[in-house]
């Protein structure tokens, strides 16, 4: 049984999410929901269902191999070798049917505006928007996608499935600059990640520690 984190319930609420403005979509409601005793009842608003959502950010080659990226939030992680994101109409997802694959980046405090840049303006219309940022990028060893050299932390990724505008990729490397690693594992007190926070419409860096997994809950258990 795949263990599934948030991204399946924010999937679920994407839908057509991105054909209208965050505002439409917003204040869509559902008549047909019930009341919760007690509590503030806000029907199907998309915007405060899974908040906070990883933000990543999608690259990828088109035909002529030029190199695009755009920015995603409705993403996660499907189990341990696999990555999934729920995609509207864009040019990264033409290019995804052509090459069959892409990589996948985190968004951090250092990259943060150029990321939300790239969700902002398409490839369709902006002919190369990583060089406009000043990004630059090479070309990953494993699978048929560029790699953005300025985001220390990369997913190198197949197409897995393509469909109904979801991605499934499945992770064939991830490689990270040393300059966030401690003891030879990913730190995220160095990558500084961001996620993004669907209802206030913002980003937000990722904080301390506060506990630690599997671990915390066992005051519960016998014999700890
Ligand atoms: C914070 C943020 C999150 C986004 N998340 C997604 C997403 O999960 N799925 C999606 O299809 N579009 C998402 N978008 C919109 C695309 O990034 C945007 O339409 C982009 O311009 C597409 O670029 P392209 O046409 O060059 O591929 C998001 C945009 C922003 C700003």
């Amino acid at each position: 049984m795949r263990k599934i984190t948030l991204a399946l319930t924010a999937i679920l609420a994407a839908g057509c999410v991105f054909n209208t403005t965050y505002e439409e979509e917003t204040s869509v409601t559902n008549d047909s929901y019930v009341e919760v005793e007690g509590r503030k009842n806000f029907g199907s608003s998309h915007a405060l269902m899974t908040t906070p959502q990883p933000c990543v950010v999608i690259a990828t080659w088109d035909k002529e191999h030029h190199p695009n990226v755009m920015v995603a939030a409705w993403a996660g992680q499907l189990d341990a070798t696999e990555v999934i994101i729920s995609l509207s109409q864009h040019k990264t997802t033409e290019n995804l049917e052509a090459s069959k694959a892409f990589t996948l980046s985190f968004v951090d405090r250092n990259t943060l505006v150029q990321s939300d840049y790239f969700g902002l303006v398409s490839g369709k219309l902006v002919a190369d928007k990583i060089a406009r940022v000043g990004f630059t990028v090479t070309s990953s060893p494993n699978v048929n996608a560029p790699i953005i050299k300025e985001y220390p932390l990369t997913l190198e990724c197949k197409v897995r499935s393509f469909k109904d505008g979801i991605l499934i990729g499945e992770v064939v490397n991830m490689s990270a600059e040393e300059r966030i690693l401690t003891g030879g594992k990913v730190d995220l007190d160095k990558l500084q990640p961001v996620v993004f926070d669907a209802s206030a419409n913002v980003y937000r860096a990722v904080g301390e520690v506060v506990g630690h997994a599997w671990q915390e809950g066992k005051v519960y258990m016998d014999n700890q």
